[in-house]
């Protein structure tokens, strides 16, 4: 029997039968949490069955997925996740913290916590024979889903903000996904991507509605668990995470309750959402103590986390909520300083891969974390993506004479 066995609708608890619906609750339009055979899976391994295993990739926790890898191995698909956590003792005593740990995601195939998703996306997409992959992306998302399908000669398409930084507008060229830029918002492109799937019957990749993205992007918290059970047994933790739709969060969420429901831990980490300031509806409904997501007019240079109306954010504000966590808000002001300082520990993050550093110094120096509470920040994505938001956290290096008068000058 397969491991994955229902949907169940995170609103109104529905459970669907895997071939039953595609994404998102015929009922309520509700997320759909995948189910798996929570049993089986106890019954057949235990946990050291999974650590033990030797793949480095998300693949390591194939037992634990809803979906069978892709036979033959070694192509950039398999090589998603199982991403480098940090030591940052530079950055700890900054802030006042006694032990911080950074989860590099920059170090994905296409440089972005993006290509968790669309592996399991990918692999999805071949289970159920889809002949194209459609997504809607602010560029991440897209460059990842590009990549991976181009990995096993899988049709993509991808409609972008005609706004997306150009690195990001590269890889998914250059990845030879059908690329349509649209003169919109990324929420003009979400609506369309829907759009054109129903048209055209591509299976629709996007964020939030596409139940399987939270099922890769939960392989991240798979990874957390076992470094974390490594250097500190079972003390609890803390992880920062930059949100936008809020299915990275909900994801990572999702990945601990797998673990709490196979009796794998005993408690839940701390998770904290940070959004940006001009991006913030999920911090707005957590704040107000409320579920109900209100569309915002979203204005960030943090490209990745400008989203008006967020797809995933039910799930994302339960994801700090019932977690003892919470949200932060920061301005691109301390989105650029996040950068620069991330950069001076050897990080180069993108604006939203900064922006969870950004939350932490806040959270650290207003006390929302306690000196002694164990922190891991995620880096979502590189800093190559969006050039032009890195230049703009640094000052810019002057052009001198080739002499050494020059030189001088300027020491
Ligand atoms: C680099 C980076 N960080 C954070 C996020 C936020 O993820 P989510 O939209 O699932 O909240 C994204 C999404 O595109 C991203 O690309
Ligand atoms: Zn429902």
């Amino acid at each position: 029997m397969s491991k994955f066995t229902s949907y169940r609708c995170s609103l109104c608890k529905t459970k669907y039968q895997p071939g039953q619906v595609t994404y998102t609750c015929p009922q309520d339009g509700g997320n759909l949490d995948v189910l798996l055979d929570y049993d089986g899976i106890r019954e057949k391994y235990e946990p050291e069955d999974i650590t033990s295993r030797a793949d480095a990739s998300l693949w390591k926790y194939a037992p634990l997925l809803p979906v069978s890898e892709i036979p033959g191995g070694g192509t950039p698909l398999h090589a998603a996740g199982w991403t480098p956590v940090f030591k940052m003792p530079l950055l700890a005593d900054k802030l006042g913290l006694q032990q911080l740990w950074l989860k590099d995601e920059s170090r994905n195939p296409t440089a972005s916590f993006k290509d968790r998703a669309s592996a399991i996306v990918v692999a999805r997409a071949r289970e159920i024979k889809a002949e194209v992959v459609v997504t809607a992306s602010t560029g991440n998302a897209g460059a990842a889903l590009a990549g991976m399908a181009a990995a096993v000669g899988q049709k993509a398409v991808i409609f972008a903000p005609k706004s997306a930084p150009p690195a990001k507008v590269a890889q998914l060229l250059v990845f030879g996904a059908k690329v349509m830029l649209v003169d919109g918002t990324y929420d003009d492109a979400f609506d369309l991507t829907i759009k054109a799937s129903q048209e055209f019957g591509w299976y629709c990749r996007n964020t939030g509605y596409n139940p399987f993205t939270a099922e890769g992007k939960k392989t991240a918290a798979f990874e957390i668990w076992e470094f974390m059970q490594d250097v500190l047994g079972n003390t609890p933790f803390t992880v920062f995470v930059s949100v936008g739709d809020g299915n990275i969060i909900s994801g990572i969420h999702k990945g601990f309750k797998d673990l709490l429901e196979l009796g794998w831990i005993e408690s839940m980490p701390r998770i904290i959402g940070v959004q940006a300031k001009g991006s913030a509806a999920i911090a707005n409904a957590l704040h107000a103590g409320t579920e109900e997501i209100v569309p915002v007019s979203a204005r960030t240079l943090a490209d990745s986390i400008s989203v008006d109306l967020p797809r995933d954010g039910v799930r994302a504000v339960r994801a700090a909520r019932d977690t003892g966590g919470t949200y932060i808000t920061v301005s691109d002001d301390e989105i650029l300083s996040a950068i620069a300082e991330l950069g001076k520990v050897g990080v180069f993050a993108e604006p939203a891969g900064a922006t969870s550093y950004a939350g932490l110094v806040k959270a650290a120096a207003s006390g929302v974390v306690r000196s002694d509470e164990p922190v891991l920040v995620l880096n979502t994505g590189s800093g190559l993506k969006d050039v032009k938001a890195a230049m703009q956290a640094v000052i810019e290096a002057p052009v001198i004479e080739p002499t050494l008068e020059a030189v001088k000058k300027l020491l």
